[in-house]
């Protein structure tokens, strides 16, 4: 492992997202789930990138600019603005934000266009066939009757073609050898099941008649390229594929890219093909999440049902709505989105268990000892069955996290912190400072143990809910210490400070 985390940086991306609507819940929680994977993968001593970015070409961003009467370029910019603000906001640290409107990545996308071209993979053909605006793209018969899609024409014209179809085999032994590619299981199953019929050809290109807003067909200028092609290529294009090889290879292959169910075949179908044709590695693993619904309907920009994450954050503060969006949907799933479930899980969770063992512990420190570290002395089987706890919780959270079992790793962390209220429930250091606050007392013992025990849980809130962690283990004068979660490295009589009060209750 060692050499791994020197060599290879662990590479998490998210959606590029469209520039057409303000951010809303469905972004943010990508967001915050790539945030918290990349922050874990640094705390437990990895080399880490992540990207997120915008998709700013293509129709729904065209038609979005002339609504507000604004040009494109214009458009684009005001709300490329509201993304990278509500990230910041959201306590989102990526490293790299790509816009597929960035010169580098225009010219990278001709390249592979002009590249694709020379190769014979890519042909001129004419079509005629149902065009969903809404989707931008052409879709079968079937898919029409279906009723999916809004605003459907049928059209006939001459269109650029990639040779998807003749990467079909390659593709589906490559998911059939490479169980950790779609996850979760079912999407697999998914992908797999879509591949038993014949791909088609994918169309690559729209006449600019239609669409002007799009980067340019490098042998036909004409064309503009299809959206998708434009911003798939963006998880290679932002980390200076073909044009800085050290960034490139410390990076590729992605370990996540991270996205919803909706957007699973672009990424399992198209994009491998793009890549096999290309000669590029395959991304490790492709994560499907599930939708967050409210009033059993899908939150959705057409839908607008739309729950505004940042109302949330300011009602309640950034980290309760990460802890929430994280702790109550189990990847993969559905979950529906309440005020009242989100309230009932802050109380619990976060009032209740994590900061009562905070108040307890700090305050007990500082009136009995000074606000200093206490000294232990000898353990005995409580503290012993408690510093063995520890260490088993340390790894089932890395397994947890490892197999993208967020929510488990979550409640794994709470077990300990549960704990930690049981243990001070059973020593009662409250009655044992009565007795005896000396260095080395049960008293002293007692609270060392609980401090160091809230010390490494909080550690491992850290991704979580990044704000409220530091500040506590800030109290417990964490700084200098690293991010050691081995048991008793907290040192005595250093400063800990009671922190007030970080999880105010909610009225439910
Ligand atoms: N631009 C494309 C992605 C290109 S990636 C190369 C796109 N953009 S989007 O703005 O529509 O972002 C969609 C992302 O938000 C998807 O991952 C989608 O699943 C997610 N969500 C949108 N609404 C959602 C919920 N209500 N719940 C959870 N996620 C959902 O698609």
């Amino acid at each position: 492992i060692g050499a791994e985390r020197k060599m290879k940086k662990i590479y998490i991306t998210t959606p590029i997202y469209y520039v057409n609507d303000k951010p809303h819940i469905g972004h943010a929680y990508t967001t915050i789930l790539a945030d918290v994977i990349n922050r874990y993968y640094k705390l437990i001593g990895y080399k880490t990138f992540f990207l997120t970015g915008t998709d700013e070409h293509g129709l729904k961003v065209q038609q979005a600019a002339l609504k507000n009467n604004q040009t494109p370029h214009m458009h684009v910019d005001t709300y490329v603005k509201k993304f990278k603000n509500i990230w910041k906001k959201l306590n989102i640290e990526y490293d790299y934000f790509i816009r597929t409107t960035d010169k580098k990545h225009i010219q990278q996308v001709q390249h592979v266009l002009q590249f694709l071209y020379d190769q014979g993979e890519i042909y001129l053909d004419e079509y005629e066939g149902l065009y969903s605006i809404s989707e931008e793209r052409f879709v079968t018969e079937k898919e029409a009757e279906e009723g999916n899609f809004r605003e459907i024409k049928k059209i006939k014209e001459k269109n650029y073609f990639f040779k998807m179809s003749k990467y079909q085999k390659k593709l589906v032994n490559y998911i059939q050898n490479n169980s950790e590619f779609i996850k979760p299981e079912s999407r697999r199953n998914e992908i797999l099941g879509f591949l038993k019929k014949p791909l088609n050809d994918l169309c690559i290109s729209r006449p600019k008649s239609r669409l002007e807003w799009g980067i340019e067909i490098p042998f036909d200028s004409n064309y503009v390229t299809y959206v998708w092609f434009d911003a798939l290529l963006n998880y290679i294009t932002a980390i200076g594929w073909n044009q800085d090889n050290k960034k490139f290879n410390s990076c590729w292959p992605a370990d996540y890219h991270l996205m919803g169910k909706d957007i699973i075949t672009t990424h399992a179908v198209y994009w491998p093909t793009m890549l096999l044709a290309c000669n590029i590695k395959l991304p490790k693993t492709l994560l499907a999440h599930g939708w967050w619904l409210t009033d059993e309907n899908k939150m959705s920009k057409s839908i607008g049902n739309i729950i505004k994450p940042l109302d949330l954050a300011d009602e309640f503060g950034v980290d309760s709505l990460r802890y929430y969006l994280m702790r109550n949907m189990v990847l993969g799933q559905d979950a529906s989105f309440s005020k009242k479930l989100f309230i009932k899980r802050y109380n619990a969770d976060l009032a209740n268990d994590y900061g009562n063992v905070i108040n307890r512990i700090t305050i007990l420190i500082n009136k009995n000892f000074n606000g200093l570290c206490p000294e232990p002395g000898q353990y005995q089987n409580k503290e012993l069955s408690v510093i063995k706890l520890v260490k088993s919780i340390v790894e089932e959270v890395d397994k947890n996290m490892q197999n993208l079992k967020i929510h488990d790793a979550l409640e794994t962390i709470f077990t300990l912190i549960r704990e930690i209220n049981k243990y001070l429930e059973i020593r009662q250091p409250w009655q044992l400072v009565k007795d005896n606050k000396n260095p080395k007392s049960p008293a002293a013992t007692c609270l060392y143990v609980s401090a160091e025990v809230l010390r490494i849980s909080s550690l491992l809130l850290t991704p979580f809910i990044p704000e409220k962690a530091e500040i506590t283990l800030n109290s417990l004068s964490q700084n200098n210490m690293g991010n050691d979660l081995t048991f008793g490295l907290l040192i005595p009589n250093t400063p800990v400070k009671h922190p007030g009060s970080l999880f105010p209750r909610i009225d439910e």
